[in-house]
């Protein structure tokens, strides 16, 4: 290739949960990469496990052709972070210097992006990308893969409403969001949810009865609730399924809509159904919207690393992609607009 001695060589990760746009963003930081700066770009397989491990191919503009559209990784994903094992940043560090790489562009949601700020301080370079479809990332004002999740979301409550309507019936919607209701929030607005229930928002279940039983005194029977994985119930009011924990301290969400469902129909005597979208709002091809911005962050995050800003991660702010310091976004999350929930959002709840 164009690389010679003292060119740059970087490696690339996709870490955590996949979501629509990844493979975009890898295009674009090899297209960026060789094209601008002569550089090289190293693909590590499963995220950290692929550092740790010595696990990596060496990607190039003629590798990535047709991955623009294409969901999931090509590279893979795990959860695995250096820190879960005691020689895990010398092992990194050990790949590193082994492939000569200068840093490493980490594509992930808020633990990798906090496990890439805490390696920074140890000594390995790393330029943070924000990905997941919450849209839960601090320092940037979208994610990749969040619009795509919003209009798969959309698109299955629009579907919902007909069916809703022919039997005359409630239909509850549950969709990710394990900390943060911004897909049932902007899923539910677009979507014409008679409620919509958020983790930032505990809920009274009397609240979402009696929505369902005032459409009914109006002859509107079929009602959608949207409710984000995350949601819980105000203080000592229902029971929450109990959810696992796995190997990485993550807790299996998945079954709130049930409960609510459930309860619902006990409630108000309305026949009720669910429909829990899961991974479906994660599959598949990205938006093009979601096209764009993953392109965008790919270019920038490479034009960061050239600058030799390490440490940084890139950004949406407004319409502009900015560097933003990793330390911003470590340790925090980006809650739902809760003047849009309440001042928007809730117009409608009725
Ligand atoms: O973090 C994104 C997310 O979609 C969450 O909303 C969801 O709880 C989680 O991923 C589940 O992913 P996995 O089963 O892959 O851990």
């Amino acid at each position: 290739g164009l690389c010679h001695a003292g060119c740059m060589r970087l490696g690339v990760l996709t870490s955590g949960g996949d979501c629509p746009g990844l493979n975009a963003v890898i295009r674009a930081v090899v297209r960026r990469a060789e094209r601008a700066f002569g550089a090289e770009v190293i693909g590590f397989a499963d995220a950290w496990r692929g550092v740790l491990e010595g696990d990596y191919e060496t990607l190039t503009v003629e590798r990535c052709r047709g991955l623009l559209p294409r969901g999931g990784t090509i590279l893979g994903t795990s959860r695995i972070q250096p820190y879960q094992f005691d020689d895990g940043v010398q092992r990194v560090r050990k790949t590193m210097f082994r492939l000569g790489l200068d840093g490493i562009i980490v594509i992930g949601g808020n633990g990798s992006l906090g496990a890439a700020r805490d390696l920074c301080v140890d000594g390995v370079p790393c330029i943070g990308v924000p990905k997941t479809i919450d849209n839960d990332v601090a320092g940037t004002d979208e994610t990749f893969g969040f619009d795509t999740a919003v209009g798969v979301a959309t698109d299955a409550i629009d579907r919902l409403h007909t069916t809703a309507e022919a039997h005359e019936r409630a239909m509850v919607v549950e969709v990710m969001g394990r900390d943060v209701g911004h897909i049932a929030l902007h899923a539910g607005l677009a979507g014409g949810a008679a409620t919509i229930l958020i983790p930032e928002v505990p809920f009274h279940i009397d609240d979402v009865v009696a929505v369902i039983e005032r459409r009914r005194k109006l002859g509107r029977y079929a009602s959608i609730v949207v409710v984000a994985e995350g949601s819980m119930p105000a203080e000592g009011t229902l029971d929450m399924p109990s959810y696992e924990t796995d190997e990485f301290g993550h807790r299996r969400l998945g079954g709130i809509g049930g409960v609510v469902a459930q309860e619902l129909e006990r409630r108000s005597g309305m026949e009720c159904r669910l429909t829990t979208l899961g991974y479906v709002v994660r599959g598949g091809t990205p938006s093009s919207r979601d096209r764009v911005l993953a392109t965008r962050f790919g270019v920038a995050a490479v034009d960061l690393a050239a600058e030799g800003r390490w440490g940084s991660m890139v950004g949406l702010a407004g319409t502009s992609v900015v560097p933003v310091p990793l330390d911003e976004v470590a340790g925090r999350i980006k809650t739902c607009d809760l003047d849009l929930y309440h001042e928007v959002a809730e117009v409608f709840f009725s």
